[in-house]
């Protein structure tokens, strides 16, 4: 039988002590994925602990890992106004927040220029509930270079890698709620202006991290798509997981409703249009930042992935393998 559609990639995070100390999370990486994104290790907390030293340890395992598996790989994140060492959110003036981000930008991309095929050039920069007017998220960056940190970062980006993908990355697009179409405006509002600048801009990233308890706004994501198409840019989902906290407690439960809904998200999109990438954050229920972040009231594990903690498919992985083989 021949494919129905376009093979989609599929991907995940890999947390960098998770992948040296649990040999079943490499060969799941191995299996289930096409495109490996470092966690945490490309953030700058990782990269620069030290003022003066790059660390590129984490890294540089989790791209070799990559290339020795031929995966492909997504950079995560160059711009974030979280994830920064205690000397970069002390910093006082613009000169100095404009050397570093673009020395920053410019050292990360170049060690990876060719190997990193696209690049989170900037991660939540659109402030949550945006008002006319006030489109940016509350950061070191904005307070320090204003709206014009989204260019220098995606300026710097193109120099050191012509060839890179560059990607807006933000979360909160898929709700049915006027903040999360405000928040779609703004994105392709910041990607408008870059172009008409002649700054290369790819596509945007969107995190889904769905909520099992809120719904989809089919009609929304798909004028989005259509909105995206016509300025010429991708999607590609970049952290999708269900967060489950107010789901009840049967597990069987839980996962039909997380397969359901990543089956009636990723269905609205690819209607609407294809995304590049379909990455998850993470691939088993035995690690997720879900169970931190949103923890159940009833204490029970999170299930927000689509491998159990034991490393055996739920039934969101069959949704997810569909459109890997292009079935879906
Ligand atoms: C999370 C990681 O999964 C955790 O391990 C870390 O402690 C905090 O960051 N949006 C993002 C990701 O863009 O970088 C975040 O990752 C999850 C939310």
């Amino acid at each position: 039988a021949g494919a129905a559609s376009s093979p989609i990639p599929l991907g995940s995070a890999a947390e960098i002590d998770t992948f040296r100390s649990d040999m079943r999370y490499r060969e799941a990486l191995k299996r289930y994925c096409d495109v490996i994104v470092p966690m945490n290790d490309l953030k700058w907390e990782a990269l620069r602990h030290d003022r003066p030293r790059f660390d590129f340890s984490g890294s540089d395992e989790l791209v070799a890992f990559a290339e020795a598996n031929r995966k492909t790989l997504r950079g995560h994140t160059l711009l974030w106004g979280e994830a920064l060492p205690a000397w970069a959110k002390e910093m006082t003036t613009r000169a100095e927040a404009e050397r570093e981000l673009v020395n920053h930008i410019e050292i990360v991309v170049d060690r990876y220029r060719g190997r990193i095929a696209t690049w989170d050039v900037v991660n939540e920069v659109i402030k949550y509930d945006p008002q006319p007017g006030e489109p940016y998220r509350d950061t070191i960056w904005q307070r320090l270079l204003g709206p014009e940190h989204v260019e220098i970062a995606f300026r710097t980006a193109a120099r050191a890698d012509p060839k890179a993908r560059l990607v807006l990355n933000d979360f909160h697009f898929e709700e049915r709620e006027p903040g999360a179409a405000a928040r779609r405006k703004v994105a392709l509002d910041i990607c408008r202006r870059l172009k008409d600048k002649g700054i290369p801009v790819h596509g945007i990233g969107m995190q889904a991290h769905l909520y099992a308890e809120k719904r989809i706004d089919t009609e929304g994501l798909q004028r989005f798509m259509r909105d995206l198409d016509s300025l010429g840019l991708d999607v590609e989902i970049t952290e999708l997981d269900v967060i489950d906290w107010k789901m009840p407690a049967d597990a069987g439960q839980r996962d039909a409703a997380a397969a359901s809904l990543v089956a009636s998200f990723l269905g609205a999109i690819c209607a609407a249009k294809r995304p590049k990438a379909i990455v998850t954050w993470g691939l088993s229920d035995r690690y997720s930042w879900i169970h931190e972040t949103f923890p159940r009231k009833d204490g029970a594990r999170a299930r927000p992935l689509p491998l159990d903690a034991d490393y055996r498919p739920k039934p969101m992985m069959a949704v997810l393998e569909g459109y890997r083989s292009g079935a879906y």
